[in-house]
């Protein structure tokens, strides 16, 4: 039989109708049987503060609990000038400490960038991979996902109604789970 993984969705905007939410939930219904995704959120994660490691806040527990216990994490993120949104990067800082206790360690990973622009969000995806070297992700390389003109593949309801968007993010889910599978065997290892 084959496994069903538990995935992390991490989406890097906090707002209400973000466009990366619209394109994590559409990852989430066209998923393979394979993937059981779900979101985490990460807008009420206090800043990092090295000072509070020792006695640290509930939602950076729970948040790490809950990565920890994951068997992969899909980031989908928004681009904020040229970069990775405030808000993604301290979820990351948060999970990869206290030191020597990084909940990313060995987890597969993959990268999703959304923007309205024609760059798909490039800047951020490519300096958040920077940060998944450091902490020992291993993270798929192709297909690559920039999502250019994001806003223009939804309806008012947040339905992705391009078909090409919709074949093109299937088959990066497909992809992931076979990076899933290939990769699973770092995990086991910690
Ligand atoms: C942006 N936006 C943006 N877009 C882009 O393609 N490259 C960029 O560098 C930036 N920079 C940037 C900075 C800040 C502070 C904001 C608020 C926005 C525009 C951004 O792509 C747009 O607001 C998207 O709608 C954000 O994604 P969500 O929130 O809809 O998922």
């Amino acid at each position: 039989m084959t496994k069903v993984n538990d995935i992390v969705v991490i989406v890097g905007s906090l707002r209400e109708d973000s466009i990366n939410r619209k394109v994590a939930n559409s990852l989430i219904e066209i998923a393979p049987p394979s993937l059981k995704l779900s979101i985490v959120e990460i807008g009420q994660l206090p800043l990092y503060n090295q000072d509070i490691d020792a006695n640290p806040p509930a939602a950076w527990t729970s948040f790490r609990d809950r990565v920890k216990a994951a068997d992969a994490v899909l980031f989908v993120t928004p681009e904020h000038n040229r970069s990775v949104p405030a808000a993604m990067k301290n979820a990351l800082d948060v999970g990869s400490r206290p030191y020597g206790h990084s909940v990313w360690n060995g987890k597969p990973g993959a990268v999703v960038s959304a923007s309205p622009g024609a760059i798909g969000g490039f800047g951020a995806n490519h300096h958040l991979r920077q940060s998944l070297v450091f902490l020992n992700v291993p993270t798929m390389q192709q297909p690559e996902a920039y999502i250019g003109a994001a806003d223009k593949l939804f309806d008012q309801n947040g339905k992705l109604t391009n078909e090409g968007t919709r074949t093109f993010l299937q088959n990066f889910m497909q992809s992931f789970s076979k990076w899933i599978a290939a990769n699973a065997k770092s995990q086991q290892q910690e």
